[in-house]
């Protein structure tokens, strides 16, 4: 008898224990599943933060149950304290009408909306791949919205930069570029192959129809200038580029970030004066050994320091790739990475890993797993 009115108690306890979890979440468990106000397992990867008014809002990838394609679009929740998140619905819609460039069953990912104080607007850039066509498009698509939770609308998708040079080439490097032609360098990865990619083959060939554009972030630095950082030339070379003062087009002012290193998923923040990018490399879902770059200035030089991560699992990166990096408000140095930990047989059940970056000393970022923590902001 006793011992079932203490199985009873505890079924009971449990229950309540499960009820107020689905409403209140208490901390940042990464890898852990992450259920919304509703008890929902967030459904945003591939994500950015925006902080406005006193709210985050936390952007991604609606992805379904099964499968690889968008079927619904971009997720948009909202939260005050970084931990519990209300969903507000579809951000951006997959269009259902056949030929639109975001038709249902094209491939939106790593959505990033920033606001433009000039306009007012709310930009998102995502990186588009066409229905039916895998992931040969590499396009980014544009979206504005007059409110953070939408609608958005699209306005267009591209290939940037088209008829430009990267800065700092050189009418001399131009002229070198344009002459190499990838039927000369069938074999990837020898050495002649390797010196033509960092002269520029791929980036020749995409001059004239625009440099391909898959994973990627955007940036906006202290006086207001928003960079797209994305993979290009077969995601073999990051591209950094400047956005106009609308964040809907390009100057045509980029740079080449190291060309023929096979970097993904970038994330850029930048602290006392020192840009920091930390990447990952180009294994597809499965996680690799995150890449870290710091700069002085945007525009380079770009110097590849060891990965972040430290402890078990580093090598893999815990595990996980990155997606973004924002700053808790209120804080000097609240830095959090934002990463996805892949589950290719349900992309929708992805987890998130969220984790704190620490700093060394000489200001080198570090990240370490915990198993939950609480953001502190204001
Ligand atoms: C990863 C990339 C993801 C997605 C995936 C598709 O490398 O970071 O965003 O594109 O490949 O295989």
């Amino acid at each position: 008898m006793k011992r079932k009115t203490t199985l009873i108690l505890g079924m009971l306890l449990g229950l309540m224990a499960v009820t107020a979890e689905a409403q209140c979440v208490q901390g940042i468990r990464p890898g852990q599943e992450w259920p919304d106000r509703k008890g929902e397992h967030i459904n945003a990867h591939g994500g950015g933060l925006m902080f406005e008014d006193g709210k985050y809002y936390w952007y991604g990838e609606n992805r379904p149950e099964r499968g690889f394609t968008t079927e619904v679009g971009v997720e948009v929740y909202s939260s005050t304290d970084l931990v519990n998140w209300t969903d507000e619905g579809v951000a951006l819609a997959v269009s259902e009408e056949a030929g639109s460039p975001i038709e249902r069953g094209c491939i939106m990912e790593r959505p990033k909306v920033i606001h433009n104080p000039r306009t007012g607007k709310y930009i998102m850039l995502f990186h588009l791949e066409l229905k039916g066509k895998g992931y040969a498009a590499a396009r980014v698509g544009f979206a504005e919205s007059d409110s953070p939770v939408g609608p958005f609308r699209f306005i267009r998708s591209l290939r940037p930069n088209a008829g430009k040079w990267p800065v700092g080439f050189s009418r001399r490097d131009i002229r070198r570029a344009a002459k190499l032609k990838e039927a000369d360098y069938k074999e990837w990865w020898t050495p002649a192959w390797r010196k033509a990619v960092t002269e520029g083959l791929l980036l020749a060939r995409d001059v004239p129809g625009g440099q391909m554009s898959r994973d990627m972030t955007v940036y906006v630095d202290e006086d207001g200038k928003a960079y797209h950082i994305f993979s290009a030339e077969e995601n073999l070379t990051l591209n950094l580029a400047e956005l106009t003062d609308d964040y809907l087009d390009y100057t045509g002012r980029f740079v080449r970030i190291a060309p023929g290193g096979q970097n993904e998923a970038p994330t850029l923040f930048k602290r006392n004066g020192v840009y920091w990018m930390i990447t990952s490399g180009c294994t597809g879902w499965a996680p690799n050994e995150a890449r870290m770059f710091r700069a002085k200035s945007l525009w380079g030089p770009w110097e590849q320091l060891p990965s972040p991560f430290e402890g078990k699992d580093a090598e893999k990166s815990f595990h996980t790739q990155g997606t973004y990096i924002f700053k808790i408000n209120g804080t000097e140095d609240g830095f959090v990475f934002m990463a996805d930990r892949w589950n290719p047989a349900s992309l929708k059940n992805s987890r998130h890993v969220w984790l704190p970056i620490l700093f060394r000393e000489d200001g080198t970022p570090v990240i370490r797993w915990v198993d939950e923590w609480h953001p502190q902001g204001e």
